[in-house]
């Protein structure tokens, strides 16, 4: 009896032993892990409570590509995700530098768990818990940046898109590769001397309130632009200074204007375009974006670029 009682309190004092060398060992294991990715750049959050929903599992480390591709996207645009993912948003190696594509999402209501079988899947789903409206996509903007500052800061570039354009990606990280300026760089549709709109009924109407002055600072279109990374970042560092306004392309704008940085342009040639661009091979071989694309016209203008190497265009080598 007694010994019995001994021998279980030994035991009951070994697995109370091996338990707390347990503890331990993945307490430490735990604090290497965080001390690692606190080394990165600070990541605070600007979201007062709007938590990660999801977030891809990590294809960004030190060797991260050298252009990521942040698309707005809505959450019942499943198919639009889809074709996007067959076409300019699938990975590209051009001239050795990679581009990657991810998806900015607010919260998909009764859609949410298709999305997240759908994030599972590809891991190129970023998504919080705001309400998925136009007028948050300044919100979806600051995710992306937020996700990109701190999961993967060793891109080079940056592109905020949508999810009916169409890039041509190759073209674009040509034109990055070579471009002279890979710090402190904004390009796109440059939109200068431009306000607010005051009409109340339209979509882009902007009160007195929320913006007194008459003239925006210099901004690039939403439609398509790009940032070189440590741009990126340092507009993340300072949007807390700048003024919050619903508009994402303007926001944008004035946190470049607290960092006193003006977009510029990448080519003499204006090759981000607002409008649809209608298809020929030529024009879109020298182009980086075109407006209003859909689904099919996406898998059908990829397609045409994509199988036509042998073609000459005028002026090509
Ligand atoms: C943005 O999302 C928040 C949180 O879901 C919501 O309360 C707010 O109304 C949304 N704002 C707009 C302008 O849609
Ligand atoms: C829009 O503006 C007009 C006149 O400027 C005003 O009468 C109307 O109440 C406004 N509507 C809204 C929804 O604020």
């Amino acid at each position: 009896m007694h010994l019995t009682s001994l021998c279980g309190n030994r035991l009951l004092k070994d697995v109370t032993v091996l338990l707390m060398i347990f503890c331990l060992i993945s307490v430490f294991l735990r604090n290497r892990d965080w001390s690692r990715s606190s080394a990165q750049p600070p990541c605070p959050s600007r979201f007062n409570g709007f938590s990660f929903l999801m977030r891809p599992a990590i294809r960004c480390d030190n060797s991260g590509p050298f252009l990521v591709l942040l698309v707005t996207s809505s959450s019942g645009r499943f198919q639009t995700r889809l074709a996007i993912r067959r076409t300019w948003g699938i990975e590209r190696l051009v001239g050795g530098a990679r581009s990657v594509t991810y998806f900015l999402l607010g919260h998909g209501r009764q859609r949410q768990h298709f999305i997240l079988r759908e994030g599972a899947l590809h891991q190129d789903i970023i998504q919080r818990d705001f309400e998925d409206t136009y007028h948050n996509m300044t919100l979806k903007v600051l995710l992306g940046l937020q996700w990109l500052c701190c999961s993967c800061p060793s891109v080079s570039f940056v592109m905020k898109t949508d999810s009916d354009m169409f890039v041509n990606t190759d073209y674009l990280i040509k034109l990055l590769s070579r471009h002279p300026h890979r710090r402190n760089l904004l390009t796109g549709i440059i939109m200068k001397g431009f306000g607010p709109v005051r009409e109340n009924s339209s979509k882009w109407y902007i009160s007195k309130d929320e913006y007194p002055r008459d003239k925006y600072p210099p901004y690039c279109s939403g439609t398509g632009f790009v940032l070189s990374t440590d741009l990126a970042c340092r507009m993340w560092e300072v949007s807390e200074k700048a003024q919050k306004i619903k508009i994402e392309d303007v926001y944008v704008g004035l946190c470049l204007a607290v960092l006193e940085v003006e977009p510029m342009k990448i080519h003499s040639q204006q090759v981000f375009c607002s409008h649809k661009v209608p298809f020929s091979i030529c024009t879109y071989r020298q182009l980086i974006t075109s407006h209003w694309v859909r689904d099919y016209e996406k898998l059908l203008f990829w397609r045409g670029l994509q199988d036509s190497d042998d073609e000459k265009c005028r002026g090509e080598p």
